[in-house]
């Protein structure tokens, strides 16, 4: 989704909901057409793992930054995303 011009992978994983940037670090994919397992995610484009809560890298091999995750709840059945003020990663590529 887009929020205020930002791309936002939202995703339910794990009963969980999360919200992290669209855009891996490494060369910019699109997170959101990754694989879950977990609370962890894949990008498309050459497999980096993120922790859907943190955003943490989890392929330390690669040396990318963290995705800037954000805060998500269901409010009355709407979900509703807080932006972080951290700016966007930018892809090393
Ligand atoms: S673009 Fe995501 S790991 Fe390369």
């Amino acid at each position: 989704v887009a929020i205020e011009g930002r791309a936002v992978m939202l995703c339910r994983s794990g009963g969980e909901l999360y919200a992290l940037d669209d855009l891996c670090p490494h060369s910019g994919a699109r997170l959101a057409l990754g694989s879950l397992a977990g609370r962890i995610v894949a990008c498309p484009l050459h497999g980096a793992r993120f922790d859907l809560a943190t955003g943490a890298c989890l392929s330390p091999r690669m040396g990318l930054a963290a995705v800037v995750a954000h805060e998500v709840r269901v409010v009355d059945g709407w979900i509703e995303v807080a932006l972080s003020e951290t700016p966007a990663t930018a892809p090393l590529t």
